[in-house]
C-alpha cells in the first residue's frame, strides 16, 4: 500500500495541530491516511488506495460518499447563499419531515452536532424540572460535553462496585460536574432502580441510547427502556433518547423501534447528509421551554449556523431518499452482514462475535455474553488484536472503525457485503496463525 502522501500530510499537519490532529477520534500512531475523494461505497485516500468504506464517517454517510441527490441539493442552494441571519424556508420542511415520520415528535429544535442537542436537551429537561441532576448509563457515549462524558471509558480500576462511581474523562473535571452525573449500568434494572431512587428528587433526566456503541453495540433489554419510560414518567424526570447515532436503525427512529417513546430526543449524523447537523424533538409540553413568543424562554437558544440552509437542504435530500423500503433493504443487508461475519469468524476459529442492529454491526475479539459496557470492556491483550485486525483489514481495502464498528450505506450491494466477510475471515485466519 503506498503510504508516501500521507505521512508527507501528517509531517506538514504536526507543525500547526497538536499530534498533527484536529479530532482524537481519527488519530492513529504513527499516522492516518489521509482521505481525498469517496464516491458511493468507496473512499479514496491521497496515495490513491481505494478502500470499501463502513466507517462512513462515524455512521453518518447512510447514502455513503456524495450521494448526488445531496449533492444536487447543496448546489441548488449555494448560489442563492451559505447561511443568513434570518430563518429560511428550508428549515420547516426538515422540521416537517422528522415530525411526520416520528410518531412522538411533536416539535423540532436544529443544533449544529449532535453533542449540542445532547446538552439542549439536558437544559430543556433542567428547565421542565427545576433538577440539577443528569442520569446516564456506565461506558456510554454522548458526544463532547463535561457531564455526559462523565465514565465514559472507566477502567477495572476506577470503575467501583455495581453502584459505579463517576470516573472524569478529561483531566481538570470539576467535582461539581461529577457531583451532577448520576452513573448507572446499562441494562441492569434493580442496581439502577436504587440509584434514581437514592437521587430521585434531585434527577432532570434519564439518558439513555438504545444501543450503545461505546457498550459494545448491544441493544437495550426492551424491560430496561420499560422501566426507564415508568420511572421517569412516575418521578417526574424527562427521558431523553440519545439517538444522534441510532437513529438510522429505522424509519421511526430509535427508542420507537422498542415500543416506546420518549420525551426528547437528541439525534443528528445521517439528517444532515453529511454536513453538520443535530436536533433535539420531543412533545410539545417539553420541548415549549424553547419557546420565545411570551417572553423570555426558560432555554434561550443561539447558535451562529443553527439550521444553516445546506446542512437542512442537504438533510431533506438524505432524509427524502431514506423510505421505509429504503430502510428495510438495508436494515437486511446489515443481517446479511452480522450473519456473515459471525460464520467468518467462526470458521476462522477465533474467538469473537458480532453485535449490532439494522445497519450497523460491531465486531468483539471476545465470547463473553454482552449486556453492558462491563461485559464487553476489552483487556489490553483483546485491544491489541482488535487494533491489528482492524489494521490488516484495512491494508485488505476495507475501513472500520477502531473500536470494530461498522455501518452499512445504501449504495452497497451483497457484493460489498461479500467482500466484507471475505476479508475480516481471511484477516481472523492470518491472526490466527
Ligand atoms: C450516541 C451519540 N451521541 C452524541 C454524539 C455526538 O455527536 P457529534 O459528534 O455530532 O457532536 C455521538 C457521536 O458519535 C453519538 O454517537
Amino acid at each position: 500500500m503506498r503510504i508516501e502522501r500521507s505521512r508527507q500530510l501528517h509531517e506538514r499537519a504536526r507543525a500547526v495541530m497538536p499530534g498533527g490532529n484536529t479530532r482524537s477520534s481519527v488519530f492513529e500512531s504513527p499516522f492516518p491516511l489521509y482521505a481525498a475523494s469517496g464516491s458511493g461505497a468507496w473512499l479514496t485516500d491521497v496515495d490513491g488506495n481505494r478502500f470499501l468504506d463502513f466507517t462512513n464517517n462515524f455512521t453518518t454517510l447512510i447514502h455513503g460518499h456524495a450521494f448526488e441527490p445531496v449533492n444536487a441539493a447543496i448546489l441548488r442552494q449555494l448560489p442563492f447563499g451559505a447561511s443568513f441571519g434570518s430563518p429560511t424556508e428550508l428549515e420547516i420542511e426538515l422540521a416537517e419531515l422528522l415530525c411526520e415520520r416520528v410518531s412522538w415528535f411533536d416539535h423540532v429544535r436544529f443544533t449544529n452536532t449532535g453533542s449540542e442537542a445532547v446538552m439542549m436537551a439536558i437544559r430543556a429537561a433542567r428547565a421542565f424540572t427545576g433538577r440539577p441532576k443528569i442520569v446516564k448509563c456506565e461506558g456510554a457515549y454522548h458526544g463532547n460535553y463535561d457531564p455526559v462524558e462523565v465514565s465514559f471509558d472507566p477502567t477495572p480500576e476506577n470503575w467501583g462496585s455495581n453502584r459505579p462511581s463517576p470516573v472524569p474523562y478529561n483531566s481538570g473535571t470539576p467535582a461539581s460536574v461529577l457531583e451532577q452525573t448520576v452513573v448507572v449500568p446499562f441494562n441492569d434494572i434493580a442496581a439502577t432502580k436504587e440509584l434514581l431512587h437514592e437521587h430521585a428528587a434531585e434527577i432532570a433526566c434519564v439518558l439513555v441510547d438504545p444501543m450503545p456503541a461505546r457498550a459494545g453495540l448491544v441493544p437495550a433489554e426492551r424491560a430496561y427502556l420499560a422501566f426507564l419510560r415508568e420511572f421517569t414518567r412516575a418521578n417526574g424526570m424527562v427521558l431523553i433518547s440519545d439517538e444522534v447515532l441510532n437513529f438510522r436503525l429505522s424509519h421511526g427512529g430509535a427508542i420507537g423501534r422498542f415500543g416506546i417513546a420518549a420525551d426528547l430526543c437528541a439525534f443528528g449524523k445521517i439528517i444532515g447528509g453529511g454536513l453538520p447537523i443535530g436536533a433535539v424533538a420531543g412533545k410539545t409540553e417539553f420541548m415549549a421551554v424553547f419557546d420565545p413568543s411570551r417572553g423570555k424562554p426558560p432555554v434561550p437558544q443561539a447558535g451562529t449556523f443553527t439550521a444553516n440552509p445546506l446542512s437542512m437542504t442537504a438533510g431533506i435530500a438524505a432524509m427524502r431518499a431514506m423510505t421505509p423500503e429504503t430502510f428495510d433493504r438495508l436494515n437486511a443487508l446489515g443481517e446479511a452482514a452480522r450473519q456473515g461475519l459471525r460464520e467468518a469468524i467462526r470458521g476462522a476459529g477465533v474467538p469473537g462475535q458480532v453485535t449490532g442492529l439494522g445497519s450497523l454491526f460491531q465486531i468483539k475479539l471476545n465470547d463473553r455474553t454482552l449486556r453492558s459496557y462491563r461485559d464487553q470492556y476489552p483487556d489490553a491483550a483483546e485491544r491489541a488484536r482488535l487494533a491489528k485486525l482492524v489494521r490488516m483489514v484495512r491494508d485488505k481495502g476495507v475501513l472500520i472503525s477502531s473500536t470494530g464498528l461498522g455501518a452499512l450505506s445504501t449504495p452497497m450491494v451483497q457484493a460489498d457485503i461479500d467482500r466484507l466477510v471475505a476479508i475480516i475471515g481471511d484477516a481472523c485466519k492470518e491472526a490466527r496463525a
